[in-house]
Order: structure tokens, then sequence, then C-alpha cells
């Protein structure tokens, strides 16, 4: 049975003080589902809500790191810093770091190195941009973005890595994928899985669905056999949209 997640990712979104109230109405609310729980607030509040969500069951995650160690790389936080400060998982590849910050394949093929050199658990994020869908190209794009990114692993890594398929033409935009184009996608990334590593590891990799899942369409998205759970955004930001999301499964 693969693990059902569902990850708010609150982007740069929340001083110390309002993260602290979102943390605060978040332990208000109930959890009806066996979906695991994770938060990923920016990078300067990663420490505080570890300590304030310490024991609650919801994982705090980190946004982004950077693939080197150490060293003169200005701004930047390494797989080490954030497991100095409690944070085990980190989402990689996400649409916006692509595009604002030009990361590339190649830069996350080394980021997901060093994250699982590190033990850490990765999410890792790929989808297509809108062109790509309209030219029909979109299976082609999330492919290579998987292949390209995850491909030179052993097969074991799988055990610490999840999927996340974000069609970028979704992302804050309130047009979310069909449930049928998530799992019609979701069933193509295990089968590109299921090619190069076998069905078993394929089976066993969660794969979440990010792009306008809203509390009134979650339930119907989560419904589809390879949706494993979601990456949400914008309705991350409110506790009760949050956990209205988790309890949809
Ligand atoms: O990481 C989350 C995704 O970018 C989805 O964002 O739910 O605001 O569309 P959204």
């Amino acid at each position: 049975m693969r693990a059902q997640i569902v990850a708010g990712n609150w982007k740069m979104n929340n001083d110390l003080s309002e993260t602290e109230s979102l943390i605060t109405s978040l332990k208000g609310q109930t959890k009806t589902s066996n979906a695991e729980v994770m938060v990923a607030p920016t990078a300067t509040n990663l420490f505080s809500a570890y300590n304030s969500l310490k024991g609650t069951g919801i994982e705090v995650v980190a946004q982004n790191m950077h693939f080197a160690a150490n060293g003169a790389y200005t701004g930047e936080v390494s797989a080490a810093m954030l497991k100095s400060v409690g944070v085990q998982t980190v989402i990689l590849g996400h649409s916006e770091r692509r595009e604002y910050f030009n990361e590339t394949d190649e830069m996350l093929a080394k980021k997901v190195d060093a994250a699982l050199e590190n033990n850490m658990r990765v999410i890792f994020c790929f989808g297509e941009e809108l062109a790509d869908r309209k030219s029909e190209n979109h299976e082609n794009v999330v492919e290579s973005q998987i292949k390209n990114a995850l491909f030179h692993l052993e097969a074991s890594a799988f055990n610490n890595i999840v999927l996340a398929y974000e069609p970028v033409w979704a992302i804050g935009t309130g047009e979310t994928a069909s449930p049928e184009q998530a799992q019609d996608m979701h069933a193509f990334i295990r089968k590109t899985l299921a090619n190069q590593y076998g069905e078993e590891v394929a089976d066993s990799v969660s794969i979440l669905y990010g792009g306008s899942v809203k509390p009134n369409n979650a339930q119907e998205i989560f419904s589809k056999p390879d949706v494993d759970g979601g990456l949400i955004g914008g309705a991350s930001l409110k506790a009760e949209d949050f956990f209205a999301i988790v309890n949809a499964f």
C-alpha cells in the first residue's frame, strides 16, 4: 500500500508571526484520513515550525536546497543545514524554481543526489507547460524531466522519493487538471518508472498531483487509482481548507 500524502507548499508567504498563527490553526484541526501531512514554510521559519509542530504528526519540509555540502554559495542552504533544524524532507524541482531560478534537470539531479546522500526524503516536482499540452507533447516532456533527474539512481533510492506531477498551467491559476487528465498522466508516470525499475518499484512510489487543488475538487482527484495525494499551494495557507483537503481521502 503506497503512502497517501498531502503536502502544503507555503511558497514565499508568511513571516514568523504569520507562520506561528497558521501553525496554531493547524493544531486545532482534526485529521480523519490516513494521509501523511507535511507543510513547507519559507526557510527562515523552518526551525520554529519544526519546534512548534514536533509531536503533532505534521512534518516540516523545505522548499529547496543547494547540492553542495557547504562553501561560497551566498544565499544558499545545504542538506546538512536543513537536517540540523529537524528537516528530513525537501521539495526539489518545483516549476517556480525551474522558471525563475533557472534550475535545470542536470542541477536537479545533483540536488536529488545530495538530499539522498544525507538520508533525506525528496518530493520531486515536474510537469509540462500549456504549450506542451496543446501540442500533445506533455508525456514526452514529463518523461524527459523524470529520466534526466532521476534515472541515474539505483532502484532502492525510490524508497525515499515521492513524485509530484504539477502541470504548470494549473499552478495558481484556478484551472486544475481534470481528474481524468491527472489519472492518465499519473498512470503514464508509473509506467515510465516500471519500464526502468520494474513494477514493484513503480507500484511503491507515491505520486502526488499539484495545481489548484481545493477543498471542492480534492476528493474527486484523490479518488483516482494512481493519484496518491496532493502538493497544495494556495489552499494550504488556510488551515481549514488544508485539512479539508487532507481529509478528502
Ligand atoms: O506547490 C504547489 C503547487 O505549485 C500548486 O499551487 O495549489 O496554488 O495551484 P496551487
